[in-house]
């Protein structure tokens, strides 16, 4: 296990959609551990593979409170079914983005169909904050950031702050 690099934005590999999983072989289940690893690292609650520059339809999350028993998910090729028409707002974060979070409205329960490491087709009910969690990481996944809820003028304010951060982290290596 190792933990991989993350990618910060912008970044091409986190504006465009990533592929679908085909085969889920020995390397797709060791690369999945490493999300895993990358995620806790981080503190994150969601990781989707473009995040660690794999432009590969997989999402890892884990949404259980500190207290309580880890819950981890790995969703292969996700797809949203059917989403409540009532939304909620909540302040989110991304780990492409440190130290930035937006209140952002989604809805506050959806299906989603996926297909899990062993191949099995599943779906799920995710409400409260794993559904948040889920759309957060699927949008990851056709290359839509949490940015793109936002108004262009913060997003401009954003990218400025995200190229500085970017150039800094270049120099300090
Ligand atoms: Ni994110």
């Amino acid at each position: 296990m190792s933990i991989l690099n993350l990618v910060y934005a912008p970044a091409t590999v986190l504006e465009k959609k990533a592929h679908e999983v085909k085969n889920i072989d020995k390397s797709l289940k060791s690369f999945v551990n490493n999300m895993f690893d990358t995620m806790y690292k981080n503190n994150g609650v969601g990781l989707a593979a473009p995040q660690v520059n794999e432009s590969l339809q997989v999402i890892v999350m884990d949404c259980s409170s500190k207290n309580k028993e880890s819950n981890p998910r790995v969703l292969l090729n996700p797809k949203i079914i059917n989403q409540s028409d009532t939304c909620k707002e909540y302040e989110e974060g991304c780990l492409s983005f440190p130290d930035h979070y937006f209140s952002i409205s989604r809805p506050d329960s959806l299906n989603v169909k996926f297909l899990d490491l062993e191949g099995n087709k599943k779906e799920t009910f995710f409400s409260g904050f794993e559904a948040v969690c889920v759309q957060h990481e699927i949008d990851h996944l056709s290359g839509t950031l949490f940015t793109s809820y936002i108004s262009r003028l913060k997003r401009q304010i954003i990218l400025k702050k995200m190229q500085k951060f970017k150039k800094n982290i270049n120099k300090s290596i």
